[in-house]
């Protein structure tokens, strides 16, 4: 109504602020890459998340990483199998996309972020412009977490396989848990025997430059830690930190792989390139609207938009 005071209808646009994408730009492509336990297509993770993009970034492709054939073979591929043949399977699969070929954004769901991380540090063709990571395992995990749904046979089995020994070569060799299991009191073990983790994190004596330059390429690295993170341990490797032997989480600022700069975080850190985000809840309990609100206008080239409309419930 056109009598409405002034004061009402400006407090009515603050809660209507909606994005919109510019029309006349495609948007940059988006890859996904998911957690433990869920798949490529899953309509109620995966699926859900798409939607959301396609909503608020019309027209644009969205590319979500599946391991092997089917959408079952993908899940279990989230429990067996080796990482790094993974992350090389995906280097083919994102350079063989016509739709990525002048880059594209990624959002990695817990295990999916330190994966395609390695992605662009071992390969990187084509480019990712900036990487946001849910719930990551950067600093590896100390504890193998339960399983959440006690009918999940795959996850039943690769935690009894765990259990007997991450570090034991048969189990480094199949179980994707085991290539990020880092505990505090066996450092010599962990570099010496896992297969994945101590590479990405150029941890080992030898050092790829190759790693650091690829991801220093990154525009942004945004790296989101769950405040009530359970699952995770520690919580803070979403962040890369890991226990020390005390106990205490070391924080990514005080380790030799920042201050050292083995990969190139330092530098990054200082040009403003890495954030640092906490949310509440646990482990990958992600509101949409928080994708829709922070994730997408800021790092995926959604763009804010004031829309100018009333109030229904003032009519
Ligand atoms: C360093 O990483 C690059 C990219 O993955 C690879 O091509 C190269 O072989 C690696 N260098 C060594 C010595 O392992």
């Amino acid at each position: 109504m056109a009598r409405l005071p002034l004061v009402k209808l400006l407090l009515g646009v603050a809660s209507i602020l909606s994005y919109a994408n510019s029309a006349n730009s495609k948007p940059t492509p988006v890859v996904l890459w998911h957690g433990m336990g869920d798949s490529c297509c899953n309509p109620d993770s995966m699926g859900q998340v798409k939607q959301t993009l396609e909503e608020e970034l019309p027209g644009v492709y969205v590319h979500s990483i599946m391991i092997g054939n089917s959408d079952d073979d993908d899940r279990k591929a989230s429990y067996f199998d080796q990482v790094n043949r993974q992350v090389q399977e995906v280097c083919e699969q994102l350079k063989s996309h016509s739709n990525l070929k002048d880059g594209f954004n990624a959002i990695g769901f817990s295990q999916g972020g330190q994966f395609l991380r390695a992605y662009v540090e071992r390969c990187n063709d084509p480019p990712m412009h900036n990487l946001v990571t849910f719930g990551s395992q950067h600093g590896g995990v100390s504890e193998w977490p339960g399983c959440r749904d006690r009918n999940d046979l795959s996850c039943s089995l690769a935690r009894s396989l765990l259990l007997r020994g991450a570090y034991l070569s048969w189990v480094q060799s199949r179980v994707v848990q085991a290539q990020y299991y880092k505990d505090a009191k066996n450092y010599e073990t962990y570099l010496e025997k896992n297969i994945f983790l101590p590479d990405i994190n150029n941890e080992r004596e030898y050092k790829n430059a190759t790693y650091a330059t690829n991801l220093k390429s990154l525009k942004k690295f945004v790296m989101i830690m769950f405040e009530d993170d359970d699952m995770v341990v520690p919580k803070q490797s979403a962040w890369f930190g890991y226990w020390n032997e005390e106990g205490v989480v070391i924080p990514l600022r005080d380790q030799p792989l920042y201050k050292e700069d083995w990969l190139g975080l330092k530098e990054m850190d200082k040009a403003e390139k890495l954030v640092f985000e906490t949310i509440p809840g646990r482990h990958m309990q992600i509101e949409l609207a928080y994708l829709r609100d922070e994730i997408i206008p800021k790092y995926l080239g959604g763009k804010r938009q004031l829309v100018f409309q009333v109030d229904p419930a003032w009519n």
